[in-house]
């Protein structure tokens, strides 16, 4: 059948209609709002290249925080900056640094909020690398015990989530036992299982004040032109006992989201990087698009290649819009 029977604008005639038929929805539940934290007290820097994103010390975040959750967002990842950095990015072993200290602050005083940490040295390091350095080659397997332990310091300051973000191989598996062997084998791993080499992340490093200092992260990070390796991370990373999968960054790897809801049972997060956010903002500050709808119109996007949730910049502002629109 088809024309003139077949008429799909039937299904579109009204509001009402449009809602009853739609296939994908977002909620601010499903949004997770990623957190810079500096040393210090009393700090709110901005981001030149990411507009309305800050830097907040420990004491300042309990506002944004009550903002956060009183439109709906229940999940924040924290990411650390340290005051030193050395060749071992030893101060993220640090229980006293910004992300543990969080960590502990966050959970006293808002119980119900959803605490992720993201698990990666590169922010620690003076060479800005996510492994440690044998020369000038990452080193894989010495850079696993350094992770296992973040985490486990992550975990005991009481994150409920720790998420690996440096693409080592086998660091799943480490993590996992580290914790496990400590009692903490009811905390999360959501592992960045495919992270591609991407242009996307620039303003991430300026905002972290991070960056490799010598050669680029293709050596870990995946080739953006693959996606059976895709399936390979994932599986592997499954095997090792990671508990969500996350897919690294959203918009210009949706067939990747796609193909992975198909192939895997587990929760899948996509991230919605620096780079896709800013472009997004650039643009709508020129007025050449209209940035609320080019932000939804993304993040449904996302849902709908089959993300269950969303790491996104635009967590605050895109759950202020649906509080509005219901
Ligand atoms: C590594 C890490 C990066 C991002 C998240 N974790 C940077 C990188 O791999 O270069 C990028 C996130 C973003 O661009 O929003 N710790």
């Amino acid at each position: 059948m088809a024309f003139p029977t077949d008429r799909p604008r039937r299904l579109r005639s009204s509001s009402s209609i449009r809602s009853l038929v739609r296939e994908n929805r977002l909620s601010a539940s499903q949004l997770i709002l990623p957190l810079f934290i500096i040393h210090g007290t009393n700090k709110k820097e901005a981001i030149r290249s990411m507009p309305d994103v800050y830097r907040y010390s420990v004491d300042n975040l309990p506002p944004l925080i009550k903002e956060a959750m009183s439109v709906g967002i229940r999940s924040i990842i924290l990411f650390g900056i340290p005051e030193k950095k050395d060749e071992m990015g030893s101060s993220a072993l640090d229980p006293d640094g910004p992300v543990p200290t969080a960590v502990r602050m966050l959970k006293r005083d808002f119980p119900d909020l959803v605490v992720i940490t993201d698990v990666c040295i590169d922010e620690y390091t003076t060479h800005g690398h996510c492994g440690l350095l044998k020369g000038e080659h990452i080193d894989n397997d010495t850079t696993l015990d350094c992770l296992a332990k973040m985490a486990l310091v992550h975990a005991e300051a009481g994150a409920d989530i720790v998420a690996p973000s440096d693409m080592m191989d086998g660091r799943v598996k480490a993590i996992r036992e580290v914790l496990d062997k400590n009692g903490f084998s009811d905390t999360i791993i959501l592992s960045y299982a495919v992270k591609y080499a991407s242009a996307f992340y620039g303003p991430f490093r300026d905002a972290m004040m991070s960056g490799p200092q010598f050669g680029d992260r293709s050596s870990y990070q995946m080739d953006p032109a693959n996606r059976m390796e895709a399936f390979r991370e994932a599986s592997l990373d499954v095997e090792e006992g990671a508990d969500i999968l996350m897919v690294k960054p959203a918009l210009p790897y949706l067939d990747i989201l796609r193909d992975l809801a198909g192939r895997f049972d587990l929760p899948l997060c996509a991230y919605q990087v620096s780079g896709e956010y800013a472009t997004i903002m650039a643009a709508g500050k020129e007025g050449w698009i209209d940035t609320d709808r080019a932000m939804m119109e993304s993040l449904l996007s996302i849902r709908r290649a089959g993300a269950t949730m969303i790491l996104t910049y635009f967590a605050i502002r895109a759950a202020r819009l649906l509080a509005q629109s219901e």
